[in-house]
């Protein structure tokens, strides 16, 4: 069993759809073992209680750098043994560090088809504000390996969805999520689980 954490910092919808996934039994290979919250108020951490999670908070304000929090985040992930880090939801941009030492077991979800509307800045309902703004007429969610650049790692899963003439971030918010992420992350991490994740340079090979 890969034990598996999951990083959270708001509602924690994405969080709800793994719990959803695992009690299904769809998580192959996979446990949800831990639930790591950036903001002590956060939703996420009451979806994870009521699941009998353990979760744990851990906020940046709390450590002087960057380098200093992603130092204790690896040390709690090492502790608990834990073989995939879910981000889902999470707002702090982790340390190039941390992201090296875990390289190939972190994912995160992002709310647009990248390379579209993401990096630095794009994150939430800001992502759906851009696209709208932009006019496009499809966007859609991406389950992506993390590296050392924000939203640049190798591309896992994606999902298109229609946007609609009338639509506001939020509604749209909500459709990306329903039409895209709440699927394609479950999907991701049960594919990682069972080792069926091949990474070759800038591309992920599905086996
Ligand atoms: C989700 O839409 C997720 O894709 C996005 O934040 C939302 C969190 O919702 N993540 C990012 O924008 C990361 N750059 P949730 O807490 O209900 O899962």
């Amino acid at each position: 069993m890969v034990k598996i954490a999951v990083m959270v910092s708001g509602g924690g919808t994405n969080l709800q759809a793994l719990i959803d996934a695992e009690r299904r039994g769809e998580l192959k290979n996979g446990e949800l073992s831990a639930v790591i919250s950036s903001n002590a108020d956060a939703y996420a951490l009451k979806r994870a209680n009521r699941a009998f999670i353990p979760s744990y908070v851990l906020r940046r304000h709390d450590f002087g750098s960057t380098e200093a929090y992603g130092q204790a985040l690896a040390e709690m992930l090492e502790q608990l043994d834990i073989g995939l880090v879910v981000l889902a939801g999470f707002m702090t941009v982790l340390s190039s560090d941390f992201c090296r030492r875990f390289e190939g077991r972190i994912m995160n979800i992002h709310p647009s088809l990248i390379p579209s509307f993401c990096g630095p800045g794009f994150y939430g309902l800001h992502v759906h504000e851009a696209a709208l703004a932009k006019g496009v007429k499809v966007t859609g969610a991406t389950v992506h390996f993390v590296s050392e650049v924000v939203d640049g790692g190798a591309i896992i899963l994606q999902k298109a969805v229609a946007v609609q003439q009338d639509d506001t971030p939020e509604v749209l918010q909500k459709r990306v999520m329903q039409e895209a992420e709440w699927k394609l992350l479950p999907h991701a991490v049960s594919l990682f689980c069972e080792g069926r994740l091949q990474i070759e340079g800038e591309r992920v090979k599905i086996l």
